[in-house]
């Protein structure tokens, strides 16, 4: 059985990408029953510390259980280690132990890219090649745990990193969470052409690249019209996630378990709605 990969990804930064992928993983996880791999692309380590919270996250790195670590072996040598050895397992504070593990990212992930850039670079392997490699790379930590999931979520970074195109490359689709207003709409437009080509290069069609418009404001009327205008133009999701306080402050972390109703307070019921409409379009019913 091979796990349903996904890509969470836009050029901009704050229009919900990591809290999209921690309402998806938990929701799927706790209450659908799915296995969920999350993998943070992201040096900021949002999504991280959403779902490990901050003392397992610095124990992790502590241990060098990270994804820096990961690439880290391919770029410096040694003998590397399997792929499943840095995931953090059942991770989250919902409660129940959902099956939800966990790659996690930290600030030094930023540099491996530049790292492994200049040291290919200077054996002579161009952009492309180091592409194909870090695609590779990617392409077999997946293989490697295949069989322990249903599905893996991908982080990306704001703007362009060589593992978020990876990332999107390897993808089975992609989601665009986005603030319905002109200037992210504008974002959208130059984005899907990169996602279009990585779908049509795998004779996919574009209908496998979703827009998720997120911090909806119900009373705005430029929100009002730049969502219809997104309906119109993009595969949106039905479902749209409102701004809502319960939702930036189910970000942080709680030692004590909480239940999914707990934890995203009155908007647990668009949590379940987007998950429950990611799962039939992912045809994971
Ligand atoms: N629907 C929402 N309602 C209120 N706050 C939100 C919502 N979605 C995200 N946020 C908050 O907005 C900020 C950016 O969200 P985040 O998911 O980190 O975006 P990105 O990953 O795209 O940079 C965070 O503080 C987060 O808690
Ligand atoms: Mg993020």
């Amino acid at each position: 059985m091979v796990p349903r990969t996904v890509s969470v990804v836009n050029m901009k930064g704050g229009v919900g990408k990591s809290t999209t992928v921690a309402c998806l993983a938990e929701a799927l996880s706790s209450e659908g029953q799915l296995r969920v791999l999350v993998i943070d692309l992201d040096p900021q380590s949002n999504v991280s510390m959403m779902l490990a919270g901050p003392d397992r996250w610095a124990e992790l790195r502590n241990s060098a259980r990270t994804i820096d670590e990961y690439f880290n072996q391919y770029v410096y040598g040694g003998q590397p280690r399997f792929f499943r050895e840095f995931i953090a397992s059942q991770v989250s504070d919902i409660a129940g132990d959902p099956p939800l593990d966990l790659l996690i990212s930290t600030p030094e992930f930023r540099y491996i890219e530049r790292h492994a850039l200049e040291k290919w670079v200077s054996q002579g392997f161009d952009i492309r090649q180091l592409n194909t490699r870090f695609g590779r790379l990617t392409q077999s930590a997946i293989e490697n745990v295949g069989d322990s999931y249903d599905l893996v979520l991908f982080d990306c970074p704001p703007g362009i990193s060589m593992f978020a195109e990876a990332a999107i490359e390897l993808s089975e689709f992609i989601i665009i969470p986005t603030i319905p207003d002109y200037v992210s709409r504008l974002g959208i437009f130059a984005f899907r052409k990169r996602a279009i080509r990585s779908m049509e290069q795998r004779r996919f069609t574009e209908d496998r690249i979703w827009t998720l418009i997120t911090k909806y404001e119900e009373s705005n009327t430029l929100h009002q019209s730049e969502a219809a205008l997104l309906k119109d133009q993009f595969n949106v999701f039905d479902t749209v996630v409102p701004q809502a306080e319960t939702i930036a402050r189910a970000a942080e972390w709680s030692d004590a378990r909480r239940t999914l109703d707990q934890k995203y307070g009155e908007a647990a019921n668009v949590v379940r709605r987007l998950a429950a409409e990611f799962r039939e379009r992912v045809g994971l019913i």
